[in-house]
């Protein structure tokens, strides 16, 4: 079945700027899109309102399995509740961010949640953001993107996108944490954050939003991805 449905993987670190390419993309093919980052985000604030240690893998991989998340748009996952709870603001503190990447390492965490994520693939397509789309969720993905930038210039865009949405952030700050999200999703045994073999890697530290966007375009393109694409 998931060979029928096209789908893209678009991964890469922290504030690399994928989530805006592949929320552009599938709004572009009408394809649905899956921001993998955003239910390790939920899974973190789950656990925590749960009152579950977030360094208990098991019980943390049981309030991941038992949460009842709901991701509402089309192409888009603007607004995300937790047992009916709207939580869209407080999925995108960077406090969430460092909890997600804390129980992302656990094996346990990461399994109770593929089947959540591979449901996903549904027509007429999806675009997968995250780290490990490509290399572990969508290994089959006829077409894999890996995003890269240096951790400096991560820093910079995630520091306008907060400010831009109106929460202060420091530069010196957020490279702190940046810098210690990239070695835990580097350097974890499972699943670490790297480019899958056969993605193409495009290193957008020079690179424009539209700049980016327009790459990735083409390589839909020359793909053959999908005929509906002109
Ligand atoms: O993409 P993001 O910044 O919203 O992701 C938050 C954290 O979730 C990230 O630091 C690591 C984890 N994550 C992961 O381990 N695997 C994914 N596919 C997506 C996110």
């Amino acid at each position: 079945m998931s060979r029928q449905i096209p789908h893209c993987t678009i991964d890469g670190p922290s504030g690399v700027g994928k989530g805006t390419a592949a929320k552009w993309l599938a709004t572009q093919l009408g394809w649905h899109l899956l921001d993998s980052g955003a239910m390790y985000r939920v899974a973190g604030i789950a656990a925590e309102q749960a009152g579950v240690p977030v360094d208990d893998p098991a019980a943390v991989a049981d309030i991941v399995r038992r949460m009842k998340v709901r991701f509402e748009g089309d192409s888009t996952t603007d607004h995300i509740a937790l047992e009916g709870r709207d939580i869209t603001a407080d999925v995108r503190e960077e406090s969430a961010a460092m909890l997600a990447s804390r129980i992302a390492v656990f094996p346990e965490v990461r399994d109770a949640l593929l089947h959540a994520q591979r449901a996903f693939l549904q027509p007429p397509g999806l675009v997968a953001d995250g780290r490990d789309m490509g290399s572990v969720v969508f290994p089959e993905a006829p077409l894999k993107i890996f995003l890269d930038a240096s951790a400096e210039e991560r820093a910079r865009r995630r520091c306008r996108q907060l400010r831009q949405a109106g929460m202060p952030a420091i530069l010196a700050d957020v490279l702190t944490d940046i810098r210690a999200r990239d070695a835990r999703d580097r350097g974890r045994k499972v699943a670490p954050l790297k480019a899958a073999e056969d993605a193409v890697i495009i290193d957008t530290t020079e690179l424009t939003v539209d700049a980016v966007c327009d790459r990735i375009f083409s390589l839909v393109k020359d793909s053959g991805l999908t005929s509906v694409v002109s």
